[in-house]
C-alpha cells in the first residue's frame, strides 16, 4: 500500500489497484485479504472491498478474508466483512480470532468461515497440519460467546465484542497517539486493531545510525529496546524484497493494547527521548 508524504491516518493508505492486477498471472489462484490491517491499522472502505471483489470475480480467485480485527473497530467506522458482498461468500474463507476477539492473544484458537466446497479441503489440511487444538480453551471460548453473543446482538453498551474491547482500544491507542508525538514522532492514526505505525525518520538518532546490512528500522528498533528499553517491531519485516524493505523503513510499529502501567512507563521513556 502507498502513503502519501505527511500523512496521518491510516485511513490514507491506498491501494494501487492496476499495479495488483499486473502481478496476477495464469498461477495466480488465490487473493489474500487482511482488514483492518496489520500492521497500518488500515480499515477498508466498502469501495475497496468492492473493487478488490471485482478483482477476485474477473481473475476467478479464492479469498482469504483475514479479519481477526473485525471487533477493534471504534466510532461509527463500518466493518465490512469481505464474504459479505454481492457474489463474494462462494469464493471466500473468512478467518477469525478467539485470541484477537476476547483478548487472550497465545490462545491460538480462531475459525474459518466459508462455503462447504472450500472448507473441505481446508479441513483435510487442517487435519494433517494442525490436527487439533487445546479442548479448555476451546470450551472457554465457546462460554465467552455464550455470555457476550445475546449482548452484543441486543445490548451492545454491555457487551465486550461491540464496545468494550473497542472503547478501550481507542483510549489507549489516543494516549499512544499523544505520547509518541511528545517523543517527537509522528504517529499514523489507526481505524482499528492493535497496532500503530509512527514515522521517526526525522529523529537524529535513526539517521545516525543507518547500516547498510540491514534497513533503518531494524536498526532503529534494536536501538531503542536495547539503549531505550522501548520495543517495537520493524515494518520493513514485512516486506521481502530489499528494495521494499528499504521504502519502508522509515517508520515503527507500536501495540498500543498494553496495560496502562505499561504505556505510562513508556510515557517516561518518549517524553526523554522527545527532549534529547
Ligand atoms: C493479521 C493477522 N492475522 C492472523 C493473526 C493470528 O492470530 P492468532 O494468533 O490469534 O490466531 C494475527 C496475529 O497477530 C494477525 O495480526
Amino acid at each position: 500500500m502507498n502513503l502519501a508524504d505527511g500523512a496521518t491516518s491510516a485511513s490514507q493508505f491506498t491501494i494501487d489497484f492496476e499495479d495488483m492486477e499486473k502481478k496476477i498471472n495464469e498461477k495466480t489462484k488465490m487473493l489474500v485479504i487482511n482488514n483492518p490491517h496489520n500492521p497500518t491499522g488500515k480499515l477498508f472502505t466498502r469501495q475497496e472491498l468492492e473493487k478488490l471483489a471485482e478483482i477476485a470475480k474477473k481473475h476467478n480467485l479464492i479469498v482469504i478474508a483475514d479479519e481477526v480485527y473485525e471487533f477493534h473497530v471504534w466510532d461509527k467506522n463500518d466493518m465490512v466483512r469481505f464474504a459479505s458482498l454481492p457474489g463474494m461468500y462462494e469464493r471466500t474463507i473468512s478467518i477469525g480470532s478467539a485470541g484477537k476477539a476476547f483478548s487472550v492473544t497465545g490462545w491460538k484458537l480462531g475459525w474459518a468461515v466459508g462455503p462447504k466446497q472450500l472448507l473441505e479441503p481446508l479441513k483435510a489440511i487442517h487435519q494433517n497440519c494442525v490436527f487439533t487444538c487445546s479442548s479448555p480453551t476451546q470450551m472457554a471460548i465457546a462460554e465467552a460467546f455464550r455470555l457476550d453473543w445475546p449482548k452484543f446482538l441486543n445490548d451492545p453498551k454491555n457487551s465486550y465484542l461491540a464496545t468494550g474491547l473497542s472503547g478501550e482500544l481507542r483510549g489507549k491507542r489516543d494516549k499512544l497517539a499523544k505520547m509518541l508525538e511528545e517523543g517527537n514522532f509522528r504517529p499514523i492514526i489507526p481505524d482499528a486493531g492493535y497496532f500503530m505505525l509512527a514515522d521517526y525518520s526525522h529523529l537524529k538518532e535513526g539517521l545516525k545510525l543507518a547500516s547498510e546490512a540491514d534497513p533503518d528500522d531494524f536498526v532503529f528498533s534494536r536501538w531503542l529496546c536495547r539503549e531505550k528499553k522501548l520495543a517495537v517491531i520493524p515494518p520493513s519485516a514485512f516486506y521481502s524484497s530489499r528494495a521494499e524493505k528499504d521504502k519502508n523503513s522509515h517508520m515503527v510499529r507500536l501495540c498500543y493494547f498494553k496495560k496502562n502501567e505499561t504505556l505510562d512507563a513508556a510515557e517516561v521513556i518518549l517524553k526523554k527521548l522527545g527532549k534529547e
